[in-house]
């Protein structure tokens, strides 16, 4: 057991019930392991001190009441020094009054108001004819190549740019650069050996796609750049104010990073689901109208996002614990999503699972914008998979990245039985 402090109240609070186990550790090989963890803390421990191990001591907060309570009290729980783990720090994070996703209430809803302009009705109705074709053609081409591909990247990391690049109006030429950007960004972590090189890409692939942003945005004000949503974002309309140059640019880069990282990751870890499960697949095939249910199933069952963070901005109770101002407080959804006082057979990945009131998309001022839009893709890829395959099967080793932040395959090779 370990204390972090002398006082005798502090002390009680702040024992950290897994000494051994470093959450900021990205080694994929610990996966599986999380899990188990997780379910044996939740009963006593939905929210614990982790101590100092490879980074300074922070709340884990894995239960699904308490991760509900931090992302809906945005007044105690502040998103202004950072969205990862990584990032967080003491003071306040750079792009914080200028980008939705490290903003608090109240200016938080002047750029949310921006931002979700872009989600408002029709908007993604208008955009699902076209990511379901750009899905059927990608499938259709995986059967003529034989059935056999690296899921993750024939599939999985090009739905998601193509229905961004949709939405931000990008030039389709440039789709590929920027799935190759934003599939960096997340890949850090604390380890030995690689940890510095991955948190430099990181740190340069997020300047690249800001010099990006920053120059479609001079584009489209000299009007030679099409009608880009970062310029859209700039210009405001009678409903909302334009933004400034940095917070079009900011909010460009959140929207893409956000939109893409994600969804990419979703998509990998539903398939992997149905290679885990082919009596899914069949049950999907026999009842494609489950394909909705299934979908936030996936979602709850293997949530891409793995921690967000926060900082309390006064002392505060949280599942008996007393957090003090200034303590980093880090959410968990992907063990909020199993918490077993809330979802029945919690490990069960179940079609028809309903209500399922899983918090993969976040809650409250934060909760994510793109959810319809993952929402399409998501369904698009499924309901087109079952059309056009009868079956999928393992064609190699899964290999999850390298990330505490992100839940996803790097690579996942499979074999599609094409339907005759
Ligand atoms: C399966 C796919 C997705 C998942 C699991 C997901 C999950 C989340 C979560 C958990 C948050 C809350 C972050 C926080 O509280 O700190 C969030 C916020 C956000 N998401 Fe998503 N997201 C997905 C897809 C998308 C898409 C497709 C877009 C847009 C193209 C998008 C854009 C955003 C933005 C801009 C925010 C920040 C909102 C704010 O701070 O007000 N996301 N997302």
């Amino acid at each position: 057991m370990t204390t972090t402090n002398g006082s005798p109240g502090r002390a009680l609070h702040r024992t950290d019930p897994i000494p051994d186990i470093d959450l900021v550790d990205p080694d994929p090989a610990r996966t599986a392991a999380l899990d188990q963890v997780f379910t044996d803390l939740r009963p006593e421990h939905p929210v614990f001190w982790h101590g100092r191990k490879s980074r300074p001591g922070f709340w884990a907060v894995i239960g699904h009441a308490g991760t509900v309570q931090v992302y809906r009290d945005a007044a105690t729980f502040s998103a202004t020094h950072g969205m990862t783990m990584d990032s967080l720090r003491p003071d306040q994070d750079p792009a914080s009054g200028m980008m939705v996703e490290v903003t608090d209430p109240p200016e938080h809803r002047r750029l949310r108001r921006s931002v979700g302009a872009f989600f408002a009705d029709g908007v993604v109705t208008g955009l699902t004819p076209a990511i379901d074709q750009y899905v059927r053609k990608l499938l259709t081409e995986v059967r003529d190549r034989g059935g056999t591909v690296d899921f993750a990247e024939a599939v999985a990391a090009k739905v998601p740019t193509h229905a961004a690049g949709l939405l931000l109006g990008l030039p389709l030429d440039d789709l590929e650069w920027i799935t190759s950007r934003t599939s960096q960004v997340f890949l850090s972590g604390q380890d030995a050996g690689t940890s510095d090189d991955l948190r430099a890409a990181a740190e340069q692939a997020n300047g690249e796609l800001l010099g990006y942003f920053a120059k479609l945005l001079r584009r489209g004000r000299r009007g030679d750049g099409g009608d880009s949503l970062v310029h859209r974002l700039a210009v405001g309309t009678a409903d909302r104010d334009g933004l400034t140059t940095g917070e079009a640019v900011l909010n460009a880069l959140n929207l893409a990073i956000g939109g893409t990282t994600t969804t990419r990751s979703a998509l990998t870890n539903l398939t992997h689901g149905l290679t885990r499960f082919p009596q899914v697949f069949q049950a999907l095939r026999d009842e494609p109208s489950a394909v909705p249910t299934a979908v936030e199933e996936a979602v709850r069952w293997a949530n891409p996002v793995r921690h967000l963070a926060r900082v309390a901005t006064r002392d505060v109770e949280l599942a008996g614990r007393r957090i003090r101002a200034g303590d980093p407080v880090l959410v968990w959804p992907r063990s909020a999503n199993r918490d077993e006082t809330v979802f029945a057979r919690p490990h069960h990945f179940d079609i028809h699972r309903r209500p399922n009131p899983h918090i993969g998309f976040a809650a409250g001022p934060h909760s994510c914008p793109g959810t319809g839009l993952a929402r399409v893709q998501l369904r698009a890829v499924l309901g087109h998979m079952l059309e056009i395959f009868t079956g999928v099967e393992p064609a190699g080793p899964a290999e999850l990245l390298r990330s505490n932040f992100l839940h996803g395959y790097a690579h996942l090779p499979v074999r599609f039985t094409p339907a005759s």
